[in-house]
């Protein structure tokens, strides 16, 4: 039988002390092991107790404050840390995660969710340490080192064009075409809808990745999440005010470790030139610059060009994938070329009859329709950037030359 999770309080509000106390729910897998006013007191008596959750009150008459977590972690680092408070601002929340806290739980406290908080977060930490000391199992599922992956970012400052789905079935695509291991990060950080698409909850996220401080291989490695075909995701924070946490260095360091332990990293993006995206730019081997056949679409696809040529990209470093292409609505695909002074890479046809029976069940049309022209035209692009030489007919629009 499992042992109880210990829990200890730091707070000075008799109220929650008592409504702690008090409650039933606490005798079953959760044991309330006693409690302190401050964090200076609550150190004194942790190391007697080793509680494995140490639920911190973070209010103080002058407001919030994070500091005390950061003084228990500094004094307890094993514990898991979960804050309390009656501030529902987004920087209160965002200074308790950075400080260290695992969750954030918003006055008054209802038991249910008390519960549910201190076994998720002490089940979360727990891999966490079991992963601390020896990883073996988890690492054996990585290449050795100084394997370098490829990185295709898929990539348009326009929303709606198509990047998540071109990025989702392309990563499931190369995952079955290739039987390589394959990753998708999802760096639309706000709002991204990989975890969605793929129809997965993600137990951990970027936002787990952001919170901790040393960042390795094992880590990365924990935050994934599986997918029945092989594939392997990284999901955006699944709330918009933790996408604050994850920053440049994140990204950068987190594609580096991808690199060495997968053979491809797809990175879907947010529709931004925002800091982390450009240094998932920076690190691609390839940016597919997703247009459709639409005036605006294809205007901010020209200043996409201009601006990787301003940064200095090879050409060869992007291709131009045209999306909901077909030949009887938009404009001529000829014409986008010559205004792009550039040839279209690829066509992927319109298609909602494939498209959304897909997204509605969360199964990616690569599996679900494989026969259809939509997912034969992701298919051969997949084997493009595989470098497989088996063809199967691509898309009838003319244009399709992706040769490396
Ligand atoms: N080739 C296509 N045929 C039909 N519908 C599509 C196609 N590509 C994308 N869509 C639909 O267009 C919408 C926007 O696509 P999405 O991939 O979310 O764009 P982005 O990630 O660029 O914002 C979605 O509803 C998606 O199902
Ligand atoms: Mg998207």
């Amino acid at each position: 039988m499992q042992d109880k999770v210990k829990a200890f309080l730091v707070s000075s509000d008799a109220s929650i002390i008592d409504g702690i106390r008090s409650s039933p729910g606490l005798q079953g897998d959760v044991e309330f092991v006693g409690s302190a006013p401050g964090a200076e007191e609550a150190l004194g008596v942790i190391g007697m107790l080793r509680p494995d959750v140490v639920l911190v009150d973070i209010d103080t008459p002058a407001g919030p404050n994070a500091g005390i977590i950061s003084t228990i972690l500094a004094g307890a680092p094993m514990v898991t840390v979960i804050a309390i408070s009656a501030s529902s601002e987004v920087s209160s929340l965002r200074q308790a995660m950075i400080a260290g806290a695992r969750e954030y739980l918003l006055k008054p406290i209802e038991r249910n969710e008390l519960l549910a908080s201190v076994s998720k977060a002490y089940d979360a930490d727990r891999m966490l340490r079991k992963l601390e000391h020896g990883a073996g199992a988890v690492s054996a599922t990585f290449k050795p080192l100084q394997h370098k992956g490829k990185v295709i970012a898929v990539f348009s400052t326009k929303g709606g064009v198509g990047k998540t789905t071109i990025a989702v079935n392309l990563a499931v695509s190369l995952a079955r075409e290739t039987r390589e291991k394959v990753s998708i990060v999802d760096l639309d950080l706000e709002f991204g809808d990989v975890a969605l698409l793929l129809d997965v909850v993600p137990p951990r996220t970027f936002a787990d990745i952001a919170r901790r401080g040393n960042i390795d291989r094992e880590f990365v490695e924990y935050c994934l999440v599986s997918h029945a075909s092989g594939l392997r995701i990284l999901a955006a924070p699944g709330r918009p005010e933790l996408a604050e946490l994850v920053g440049v260095e994140h990204v950068r360091r987190t594609l580096g470790i991808l690199k060495e332990s997968f053979d491809y990293i797809v990175v879907d993006t947010a529709q931004s030139f925002s800091e982390n995206v450009l240094s998932a730019l920076d690190t691609a081997d390839v940016i597919l610059l997703v247009t459709t056949l639409e005036i605006p679409s294809i205007k901010n696809t020209r200043m996409c060009l201009d601006l990787m040529k301003s940064l200095r990209y090879p050409e060869e470093k992007t291709k131009i994938v045209v999306n909901r292409s077909s030949r009887e609505i938009g404009i001529n695909p000829r014409e986008v070329e010559k205004t792009l002074g550039r040839t279209v890479d690829v066509h992927v046809p319109s298609d909602g009859r494939v498209v959304v029976p897909s997204v509605n069940s969360g199964v990616p049309f690569v599996m679900a329709a494989p026969g259809s022209a939509i997912a034969r035209s992701i298919r051969d692009l997949a084997r493009s950037l595989a470098g497989t030489r088996e063809k199967t007919r691509s898309f009838a629009l003319p244009g399709f030359r992706f040769a490396e």
